[in-house]
């Protein structure tokens, strides 16, 4: 699990054009990161279910979906079903999160587990075996090209811990204003999964911007 993932986020893509946005980046990157937002939990409203169901066919890229959604117990088990590879839901919005990785995982997806700015991770620590993936905010959940939150690196550097000590199979993926200049402090703080949103969809040659955001994360 030492390799670093890269995840571009499709938020900041061209929405006229998801499946060519999704092929530009297919051999550089290594998920693509859907953000499902309802208007709701958050106050933007992006994608959902049909468009996830539609894309999977276009793209031989993993999914990590990332629903910033209220009530993810009812809805998220169906984007595990739909192909995702990895489905993440935030803590904030959930009862019972370990019940809600279980069901993730009965319906053939890896289960992630997303901490919002204002949230503190302690809380969450021992959920973790429960879970493939835990998601560190690194702005506020909601919109893209967002300044960079370096204060948000205490909390991951406290979940490498706990994951280290514990020998738990987990990623550590840090959102919100990745880029060239803040995805080497975010790899020293002991993230291993990057989402880049404006930082590649925003270059003029996305698969070159996440080749670069690659090699800063492995080499500082
Ligand atoms: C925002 C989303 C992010 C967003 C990041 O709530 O979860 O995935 O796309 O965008 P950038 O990389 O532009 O900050
Ligand atoms: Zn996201």
């Amino acid at each position: 699990m030492s390799d670093n993932v890269i995840a571009p986020s499709i938020l900041a893509a061209d929405f006229a054009r998801l499946a060519d946005e999704a092929r530009a980046v297919e051999e550089a990157a290594d998920w693509l990161h859907v953000d499902v937002m309802d208007y709701h939990f958050v106050p933007n409203l992006t994608i959902g279910l049909p468009v996830v169901q539609s894309l999977r066919k276009a793209t031989t890229l993993p999914f990590d979906c990332h629903l910033m959604i209220a009530d993810p117990a009812r809805w998220a088990p169906a984007y595990a079903e739909a192909g995702a590879y990895n489905v993440t839901f935030h803590a904030e919005a959930a009862t019972d999160p370990v019940a809600i990785a279980k069901d993730l995982r009965a319906a053939g997806s890896r289960a992630g587990l997303a901490i919002d700015r204002d949230t503190p991770v302690d809380g969450y620590l021992e959920l973790l075996p429960h879970f493939d993936l835990l998601l560190i905010m690194t702005i506020k959940a909601g919109f893209g090209g967002q300044a960079f939150l370096p204060e948000m690196l205490d909390k991951v550097r406290t979940a490498r811990r706990h994951v280290d000590a514990g020998h738990l199979e987990l990623r550590i993926e840090v959102d919100g204003g990745v880029a060239e200049d803040t995805i080497a402090a975010c790899a020293e703080a002991g993230a291993d999964a990057f989402v880049a949103g404006t930082a590649v969809y925003g270059a003029q040659d996305p698969a070159a911007a996440v080749r670069k955001l690659r090699a800063i994360a492995t080499n500082g």
